[in-house]
């Protein structure tokens, strides 16, 4: 992987940056308005993520791990800063744009897994391929081939409220696969599993970082990240490690 010549080397790349990066962040910057004044919790983060990475980010609570999460999920702009996602500047487009951007790129996993409890787990992972307007027979095909994929078979038509834990992340981990993101965007994916259910999750996302995807993985576990290729620590808004 060949590094940049730096800043206004031929290929307009900064020094950290490589051709391969997926995610890089410049000076990122983000502030909460509450009541009268301003709150910053992210205070120029720069940062570059190459293919296939699988990254641990780690800190205490409130040092902004979901808050930059969310920006390099596109779920959030940073108040200043650059972000570039496969290369495409993406700080500046519109809420449409940026809700495309999502569905075609970036698979999400929450640690409260986000599923819809009113429709069954087959509908649930089939909800991101009816946005994209996939024909309903081919988004059915899909939706079974990834739900067998991750053992749940025999749970398509349960509702999610029915499934335990570990088997709800493992249908959101179906959903966030639907339409083949590059990148997997989670949040503390294990935070409310049991050891064996959170094995097999990991188990899981080492399997799909090992099919080429990238993976941000936000955890509180220090033996998780045996499973990262990197582990970058957040204080305060502030990276202050960033190791393998
Ligand atoms: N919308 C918001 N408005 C105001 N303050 C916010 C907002 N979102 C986050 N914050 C503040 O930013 C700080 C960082 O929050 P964030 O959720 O990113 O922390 P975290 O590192 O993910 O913590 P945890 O490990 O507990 O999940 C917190 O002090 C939080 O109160
Ligand atoms: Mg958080």
């Amino acid at each position: 992987m060949a590094k940049s010549a730096g800043p206004g080397g031929e290929d307009g790349l900064n020094a950290a940056q490589t051709a391969d990066d997926v995610v890089v962040l410049e000076k990122i910057e983000k502030s909460f308005r509450v009541g009268e004044s301003w709150v910053s919790v992210l205070k120029g983060i720069d940062l570059a993520i190459a293919r296939g990475e699988f990254v641990a980010l780690m800190g205490p609570s409130g040092s902004g791990k979901s808050t930059l999460m969310n920006i390099v999920g596109c779920l959030d702009k940073p108040t200043s800063g650059r972000y570039l996602l496969l290369g495409r500047d993406v700080s500046s487009l519109s809420e449409d744009e940026l809700a495309r951007v999502r569905r075609k790129e970036l698979g999400f996993i929450f640690q409260t897994f986000n599923l819809i409890g009113r429709v069954s787990v087959l509908k649930n992972v089939e909800m991101p391929m009816v946005l994209c307007e996939m024909p309903k027979d081919q988004r059915r095909a899909r939706a079974l081939e990834l739900l067998e994929n991750v053992g749940l078979a025999h749970r398509v038509d349960y509702s999610p409220i029915n499934l335990s834990g570990g088997e709800r992340q493992r249908v959101a981990i179906a959903r966030a696969l639907a339409n083949d993101p590059d990148i997997i965007i989670a949040d503390e994916p294990t935070g409310n599993l049991d050891l064996k259910s959170s094995d097999e999750v990991m188990r899981i996302m080492n399997h799909l970082n090992q099919e080429g995807r990238t993976i941000i993985m936000v955890t509180h576990n220090p033996e998780i990240t045996e499973h990262c290729s990197r582990v970058i620590r957040l204080r305060d808004g502030k990276i202050v490690e960033d190791a393998p």
